[in-house]
């Protein structure tokens, strides 16, 4: 068997996730194929079609020698023996399980393409993060071709975050592995780990059955956003008293049981997986019969929801109870920096609910403009977009900071002060700048979890 790859689904994981194989392994050609002619023409341009710091690099050292990306699915099963599949599992809409489950129908076609043009064995690897099962049923379909060729199904869940892909994909904490606890299963388990030990040390590198490995990454994704949604609970608490939430954040933090990251309060999480991930951990337990846990965790994505809620109630409040014909500027749109995706962004609620109260709103983000026009199409009448946060702050009654973007923290804000209508608010989302300073300036600030600094 040669050990050349193919990846089915060239988006944030694909893509990124067979760049940095193909650095690596120079030995192995891997090729990444997708339904999209056009995100598969800007992985072969100069203009890929995703914003993640350190990718280009990647990219450009591999692509042409042994990374490339085609439209070629069929002839991308037929040539080669490992076969990543790394599409869209987003949550079903309609039917039995809708807002839930995953919808598994790209899933499903692919392994049915996979068996209808596979004329030799196959490693079929899941990358897309999928419900507990899922390489079972995978599996089923696969065996049941009569064509004699062999399917080994592994789960290689991703866990890289979006932002950090390289770095993550770099240096990994852990590489997990599942596969099926036979000799068949544990060879193919070998080829898998023998590729990622071009570079991930083999004590990183953990296998498991296939159920722990798919349950393992829904597991991860519901205890980091579990951590957001905790901390996010306690911002409300404080707002209420008169703790600080970035105070008793450092003080948990530095029990070492607890440990210190993912304490920041905010608007809350999004992206296109902690939402989906823990839905579908829901709809698991409810399938099980547990609807203990299934509450357990939906109650994590509620409190996400009253998080954002209450950010845009505060603003209203503090703004003398109406918001409607004022302007209003949010900084940054993507879910958080350093990428442009909008998927899931706290953003994307926040200024529906602005626009509900009648405020004019003005967007500006370093590289989610194009994405935040196309998620909030139809809303135009009371919408802006401007690249320029000087002048998204021009005229404006308030800035709500939404994304943690560098260039925001350095922004001359006498300067923005200086453009604004007065009285002038700064609602900071992320905690992320200043705040005695703008006071100092003349803002009125309000940060999440902490008592507001106002001349009011
Ligand atoms: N984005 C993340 O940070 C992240 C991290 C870890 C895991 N994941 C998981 O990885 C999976 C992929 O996520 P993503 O963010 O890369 O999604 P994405 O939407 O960016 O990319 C998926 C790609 O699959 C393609 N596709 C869909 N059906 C296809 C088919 N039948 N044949 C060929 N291509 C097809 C789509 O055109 C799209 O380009 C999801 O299950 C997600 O939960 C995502």
């Amino acid at each position: 068997m040669n050990r050349n790859i193919l990846c089915i689904g060239a988006g944030y994981v694909g893509g990124p996730t067979m760049a940095m194989i193909a650095k690596k392994c120079p030995d192995i050609r891997v090729t990444v194929v997708d339904i999209n002619e056009s995100r598969i023409a800007a992985w072969q341009s100069d203009q890929l079609p995703i914003y993640e710091p350190g990718l280009d690099e990647v990219v450009r050292e591999a692509r042409g020698h042994n990374l490339f990306f085609s439209t070629e699915i069929e002839k991308g099963i037929e040539e080669n023996d490992i076969i990543f599949v790394s599409v869209n599992t987003p949550t079903k809409t309609f039917g039995r399980g809708a807002g839930r489950a995953a919808d598994l129908q790209y899933w499903e076609k692919t392994a049915r393409q996979i068996l209808k043009h596979a004329r030799s064995d196959k490693i079929v690897v899941e990358k897309s993060t999928l419900p507990v099962r899922t390489a079972a049923a995978m599996e089923r379909i696969l065996l049941s071709g009569q064509t004699g060729v062999r399917f080994d199904v592994l789960s290689n869940p991703e866990f890289l975050a979006e932002g950090t892909a390289i770095a993550d994909l770099e240096s990994p904490d852990r590489v997990l592995i599942g596969g099926r606890e036979t000799p068949e299963g544990r060879a193919a388990v070998d080829v898998l780990a023998d590729i990622y030990a071009h570079w991930v040390p083999r004590e990183k590198i953990l296998t498991t059955n296939v159920w722990s490995s798919e349950l393992s990454k829904l597991t991860a994704n519901a205890f980091l956003a579990q951590r957001v949604s905790s901390i996010n609970s306690i911002s409300a608490l404080c707002e209420a008293t008169e703790a600080d939430v970035g105070e008793v954040a450092r003080a948990i933090g530095a029990d070492s049981r607890i440990g210190a990251r993912f304490l920041n309060a905010g608007v809350g999480f999004g992206g296109s997986c902690f939402k989906k991930d823990i839905l579908n951990l829901v709809y698991l337990c409810e399938s099980y019969g547990l609807h203990e846990c299934a509450a357990y965790w939906r109650q994590v994505v509620e409190m996400n929801e009253f998080q954002q809620e209450r950010f845009v109630e505060r603003m209203l409040r503090s703004m003398f109870n109406t918001i409607a014909g004022k302007r209003i500027a949010l900084f940054g749109f993507a879910f958080k920096a350093n990428t442009g995706d909008t998927r899931e962004t706290p953003a994307l609620s926040i200024a529906r609910d602005l626009i509900e109260e009648q405020a004019e709103v003005v967007i500006t983000d370093p590289k989610a403009l194009d994405n935040a026009r196309r998620d909030l199409a139809g809303c135009d009448q009371r919408i802006t977009y401007e690249a320029d946060p000087m002048r998204a702050a021009e005229g404006a009654h308030a800035i709500a900071l939404i994304t943690d973007w560098p260039e925001y923290a350095a922004l001359d804000f006498e300067q923005v002060y200086g453009r604004m209508e007065k009285p002038a608010f700064v609602f900071d989302g992320r905690n992320y700048l200043d705040h005695t300073a703008l006071f100092h300036i003349g803002f009125n600030v309000y940060s999440v979890g902490k008592a507001p600094l106002t001349h009011l």
